[in-house]
């Protein structure tokens, strides 16, 4: 009884493939359209949600369209699934639209590119908890490092329909400009408004960009780009919450941050996944406990837990 509940309600699900575009450098965004029972699934996907992909049996790039640094890995065998957040999630009248940022790191996501309009893909999900939409507060700060951006994308989205008077900012860091996973950086008036990323424009969301280099926006670390703008003088922690997504030691930064100024935050954690359902305990999480500390999976009891309950 239990196995048919998780089947009609995780799947898996055979989506097809409605686009899969080029952004710029390693980045892509892949739309997959769910029918029948899996649309209904995905239509009540929550923001940080994610989904496993069977890769297995998707082709290769030619080999002149493999990267140099990939050419060692890319016939590697995918056995395992691999964990995808989403970026933005429509119903419409063919089904349920489901959008995915990807960037091209090894020989999972690059077979990912030769997936064409029309294919299919094999998914297990909506998985994991999401983020949960804010009571009593005025502003959501949106914090991304690197390929952390897709969910807040999707959380975007969320709140325009679901907290449509809440305010909200959304800061997004990388090492470089070209580090940064969106399509394009707007033009030097939609910077000096403070849109500099169309994702988060489209609703009504101002962001920041924040660069190590200092090629775009703030030089710096993302952490410390949120810790200037919280010095205005009008900001009342109380008021606030923050989601952040991106790698450990940026979340960390996040977390000190919000602790300092007593500000509600949390981090959606990417831990190296296998099975992705709680089986195979790969994803443990370090939290505090009222005994000490203990292990929660990063799969079943997150991806997005509250900062105070890491243990960094
Ligand atoms: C909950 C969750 C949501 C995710 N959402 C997205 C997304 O929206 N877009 C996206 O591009 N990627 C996302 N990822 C990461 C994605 O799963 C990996 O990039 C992918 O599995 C890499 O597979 P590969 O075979 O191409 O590369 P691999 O050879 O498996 O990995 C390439 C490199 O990436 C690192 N890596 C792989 N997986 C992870 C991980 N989970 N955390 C940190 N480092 C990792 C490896 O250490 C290695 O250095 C997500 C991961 C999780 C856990
Ligand atoms: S990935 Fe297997 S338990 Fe989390």
């Amino acid at each position: 009884m239990e196995q048919t509940q998780l089947i009609q309600t995780k799947g898996p699900f055979e989506a097809k493939v409605s686009f899969n575009k080029p952004l710029r450098k390693c980045f892509h965004r892949l739309g997959l359209q769910f029918t029948g029972a899996g649309a209904e699934a995905f239509a009540k996907t929550r923001p940080g949600q994610f989904a496993q992909f069977d890769i297995s049996t998707v082709a290769l790039p030619s080999p002149e369209a493999i990267p140099e640094e990939l050419r060692d890995v890319a016939s590697k065998q995918i056995l395992l699934r691999r964990p995808f957040s989403f970026a933005r999630v429509a119903k419409e009248k063919a089904g349920t639209i489901v959008e995915v940022v990807y960037c091209v790191l090894g020989p999972a996501t690059l077979r990912l590119t030769t997936l064409a309009k029309g294919q299919s893909l094999n998914v297990i999900g909506p998985l994991g908890n999401g983020f949960s939409i804010p009571q009593g507060k005025k502003k959501a700060v949106l914090v991304a490092g690197g390929m952390g951006s897709p969910p807040l994308e999707h959380l975007a989205q969320t709140l325009t329909t679901e907290a449509p008077g809440l305010d909200a900012i959304a800061f997004a860091g990388a090492k470089t400009k070209d580090d940064l996973p969106f399509e394009k950086l707007l033009d030097k008036i939609s910077q000096e408004l403070g849109f500099w990323l169309g994702e988060f424009a489209k609703y009504s969301i101002s962001s920041f960009v924040a660069t190590d280099d200092g090629s775009a926006g703030f030089k710096g670390l993302v952490s410390n780009c949120l810790l200037d703008w919280l010095k205005q003088d009008n900001i009342i922690p109380a008021d606030i919450i923050i989601y952040a997504c991106g790698p450990k030691a940026m979340l960390a930064s996040i977390a000190k941050v919000a602790a300092d100024k007593r500000i509600d935050c949390f981090v959606s954690m990417e831990e190296m996944m296998a099975c992705g359902i709680g089986l195979c305990q790969s994803c443990a999480v370090k939290c505090k406990s009222s005994a000490g500390e203990t292990y929660k999976l990063c799969c079943k009891d997150g991806p997005v837990f509250d900062s105070r309950d890491i243990v960094f």
